[in-house]
């Protein structure tokens, strides 16, 4: 029997596993766009220092660089192994379909990345001892590398929408089919934007603490400048950027996407620009507490929605529309020589071809069927339902409050097994796996439900031995 190489799956009990992740991977976001803004920022006013004579720019720079470290290379650094372990354990089988086609890009990341932040220490150090042109020169140096690496990283992110040229990399395979396409560069244009915005906030915190009040208010209206053009651009990429998405993604945007998702990004895009637009107008009402809030409002009103949004409308799939978000291979990819475990599932059923799968619920009884559905519904479901009251799509948010265990393991069998929903995996199930998972879920919103399908099988058992009285 073909077994598949599924990983025990890690669960959080209140949020999910999905949220641990989006929860690390958003405060990530705005860490590392903030860094790579504020890096060619960096480079755009070192030459502008030493152009113009204006000591007081390569200032401004030592103090932001501090602030930076702190802000995005420790909390950045912090954040990002942060993701690597939670999707590890979380998607370990996303993480590794990432690693397996980019290696190498994310080793180059790598490299340009150890690269910035030298730079970033230097930025803060070398201020004021190094003679300006060539602490113009690492600025530039700084800002340059700071971008590949977001070059290389989006290239991986757009990756995990699907693959840059789909039918070529499913044919042929190759990491540039899957890295470059047109995916890649709308999201590449979409982040650059919207990271000079983040800088523009962020640098807020730090022109507050100027003490030079003419110096201040120049740099805090180039800021709202800055931060209101890019927000403004930004906005305008979004229908360049949702013309790359698959089809799926269109669907779910239209039927799927939380009610707070439109008003929540409309509100911090008008915030932002209200904010830069008084700022400009009156830089002196600027305080670092004004600009930590405001800061706070795109990490929690705009970055949260966004990223919510990007893990949503790249269902069912978890990476390069091949992956599924519980980790089956849903998908052959000839040109990789991956194989798609659907086959083996509808074969075996997961309590037989999963490697992990617990002994004593291999064999399915009316006795283990709860248990052997909650295991059903972590490695099938888990990834994108959550199994209590709170995190990410409650499962039992998805079925009606009057448990009906033949109806549950009808819509199972009929929709889920066949592949017959939109942006849902295909999830085999044999018959015994749909009842067991159909026991588990009722159960979730009745209590109930488990002993009285117990007791339903007593007095079928009963209803049996008097048929064979009868007899
Ligand atoms: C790839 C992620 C994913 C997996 C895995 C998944 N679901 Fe869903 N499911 C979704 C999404 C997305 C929706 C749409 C709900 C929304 O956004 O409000 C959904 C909706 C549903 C619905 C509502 C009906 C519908 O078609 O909209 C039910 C019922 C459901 N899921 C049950 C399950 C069960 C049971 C499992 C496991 C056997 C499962 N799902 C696995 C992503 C997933």
């Amino acid at each position: 029997m073909d077994l598949i190489g599924l990983f025990p799956t890690w669960y959080e009990p209140l949020i999910g596993s999905g949220w641990v992740i989006g929860l690390i991977a958003t405060i990530h976001v705005l860490f590392s766009h903030t860094a790579v803004g504020a890096a060619i920022l960096f480079a755009v006013l070192a030459y502008i220092g030493v152009r113009d004579d204006r000591p007081e720019l390569i200032d401004f720079i030592k103090k932001y660089g501090l602030f930076l470290l702190v802000f995005s290379y420790i909390l950045g650094s912090i954040t990002g192994p942060g993701i690597w372990y939670s999707t590890t354990v979380g998607s370990p089988r996303g993480i590794s379909a990432l690693i397996h086609n980019f290696v190498w890009k994310w080793a180059t990341e790598w490299v340009f990345f150890v690269i910035e932040v030298i730079g970033v220490y230097m930025m803060v150090y070398m201020a004021g001892k190094l003679d300006r042109r060539t602490y113009m020169k690492v600025a530039i140096i700084f800002g340059l590398t700071s971008y590949t690496t977001m070059l290389a990283i989006v290239g991986i992110l757009s990756f995990m929408m699907m693959p840059g040229r789909p039918e070529q990399w499913f044919a042929e395979g190759g990491y540039l089919y899957g890295f470059y396409g047109p995916n890649t560069f709308a999201q590449l244009a979409i982040r650059t934007a919207f990271m000079f915005t983040m800088t523009a906030v962020v640098g807020g915190i730090v022109a507050a603490g100027l003490k030079d009040a003419a110096f201040k208010q120049w740099l805090l209206r180039r800021l709202a400048i800055v931060g209101g053009l890019s927000a403004i651009v930004g906005m305008s990429l979004y229908p360049w950027y949702l013309g790359t998405l698959p089809g799926i993604a269109h669907l779910v945007m239209e039927n799927r996407l939380p009610d707070y998702f439109t008003p929540s990004i409309l509100i911090v895009l008008g915030a932002m620009l209200a904010y830069f637009a008084l700022t400009f107008i009156r830089p002196k009402i600027v305080t670092a507490t004004l600009a930590g809030f405001a800061t706070l409002a795109i990490l929690v009103l705009g970055l949260w929605p966004g990223e919510t949004v990007r893990e949503s409308v790249r269902k069912p799939y978890i990476a390069g529309q091949y992956l599924y978000s519980n980790q089956v291979i849903g998908h052959d990819v000839p040109g990789m020589g991956v194989k798609s475990e659907i086959p083996a599932l509808q074969k075996a059923g997961f309590t037989q071809a999963h490697i992990f799968w617990p002994e004593s619920q291999r064999e399915i009884t009316r006795e283990n069927a709860p248990e052997v559905g909650r295991s059903l519904a972590l490695t099938a479901c888990s990834n994108c339902h959550s199994l209590s009251d709170t995190g990410i799509r409650p499962l039992k948010n998805y079925f009606p409050k009057q448990a009906d265990i033949e109806g549950i393991k009808t819509y199972l069998l009929g929709a889920l097994s066949t592949g017959n929903t939109m942006y849902m995996p295909q999830i085999p199930l044999k018959e015994a796996e749909a009842e067991a998972l159909a026991v588990y879920i009722a159960s979730l919103n009745d209590p109930d439900a488990v002993s009285r399908y117990r007791a339903e099988s007593q007095t079928a058992q009963l209803d049996h031995r008097s048929d064979e009285e009868d007899k």
